[in-house]
């Protein structure tokens, strides 16, 4: 009998339950026994996991977060590498590892298996900025959030004719904001990977109230600099890694001078990454998380599960994170189309 782990590492999003699910159900269909570590890598660097079986993942698609807990805590970072989680394996006789992670997470993994451990990666995050994959699962919720908050914003600045700027997740990549502000009908969008001009936005805005729209949505990808084109942070976290959130503000500030409309700002915060996934991400999820299991149980080490032109497939790991995958200029240039 194979032993799975089975492991949830970094920041949560929609769809973990259904990965986990999809793993299980595979898993145990054949017979393996799955070991579920707790609150990610720290759950294997402390000794903290539990038997999955069918029962233990009844009906638990629908919800958010993620049965076993989640951490940003990292083998490499804060431990030293397989050797700070070699007691949990030996304790628990995991044979191969199935880590359900972004980009982080997964490159641990990649370096992991490097070391000699049977690695399967399975990409997840709503920043959509796994490589070696062309879309994760938690990206369409987080977007449909937003898209929602959008059409609610909409309304209330139409009421008093305001600028209403908001800013969206995404790290370095402006997936969320491009996605999200063309579905919600955003006069701007403001990400990472192109640069933006704050007066000739302003000038488009002003046009636009002055032929009689009473209102502007602007949403901002957290990771653009500010207008005076810095990087903004929010800080370090407890474990010490980079925050986001907060360039909004001098964006809207900038924007309410340059125009002499009221502008307001809207952070919408982990807001994107609570709930229920939507039914797509689950089956998105449901499906990595079988194929990851199938790759498990054929001895396929050193590999991520990954959409490929609609197919699942299995692709390097190491290669699958070892550069972000930032959005394709021609994206943008569709959806700047639409803007004001
Ligand atoms: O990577 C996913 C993500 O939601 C980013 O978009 C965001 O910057 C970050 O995680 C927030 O992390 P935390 O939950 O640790 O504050």
């Amino acid at each position: 009998m194979t032993t799975i782990g089975l492991l949830t590492a970094g920041g949560d999003c929609p769809g973990l339950n259904a990965a986990i699910r999809g793993v299980v159900m595979r898993a145990s269909a054949a017979g393996a026994m799955v070991v579920g570590v707790e609150n990610g890598w720290a759950g294997l660097m402390e000794g903290r996991s539990r038997l999955l079986g069918r029962d233990d993942v009844r009906g638990i698609s629908v919800r958010g977060g993620t049965i076993l807990g989640t951490s940003r805590k990292d083998p490499y970072v804060h431990g030293s590498g397989l050797a700070s989680i070699k007691p949990t394996l030996d304790a628990t006789g995991i044979e191969a590892l199935i880590v359900i992670g972004g980009d982080g997470s997964l490159r641990s993994g990649a370096m992991l298996a490097s070391e000699g451990l049977a690695v399967i990666g399975v990409p997840k995050t709503i920043d959509n900025d796994i490589a070696g994959t062309d879309v994760s699962f938690g990206f369409g919720t987080a977007v449909q959030i937003v898209t929602d908050a959008i059409d609610r914003l909409t309304t209330t600045a139409e009421a008093h004719n305001r600028i209403m700027v908001i800013e969206v997740m995404g790290r370095h990549s402006g997936w969320i904001a491009l996605h999200a502000g063309l579905a919600g009908g955003a006069e701007a969008i403001l990400v990472p990977e192109v640069p933006y001009d704050l007066a000739d936005l302003s000038a488009r805005l002003v046009a636009r109230h002055r032929s009689g729209r009473d209102y502007s949505i602007v949403v901002v990808a957290e990771g653009v600099v500010d207008p005076r084109g810095d990087a903004v942070t929010a800080g370090a976290d407890i474990l010490g890694f980079e925050r986001f959130g907060g360039v909004s503000m001098s964006i809207a500030t900038e924007l309410e001078r340059l125009t002499g409309y009221e502008t307001r700002v809207m952070i919408l915060g982990h807001l994107q990454r609570g709930g229920t996934p939507i039914a797509s991400d689950r089956i998105l999820a449901a499906r990595l998380g079988v194929k990851s299991a199938e790759l498990a149980l054929a001895g396929k080490y050193g590999v991520m599960a990954a959409v490929k032109n609609g197919e699942i497939v299995a692709v390097d790991l190491a290669s699958a994170c070892a550069e972000p995958r930032l959005l394709p200029r021609s994206l943008y240039d569709e959806a700047a189309w639409f803007g004001a």
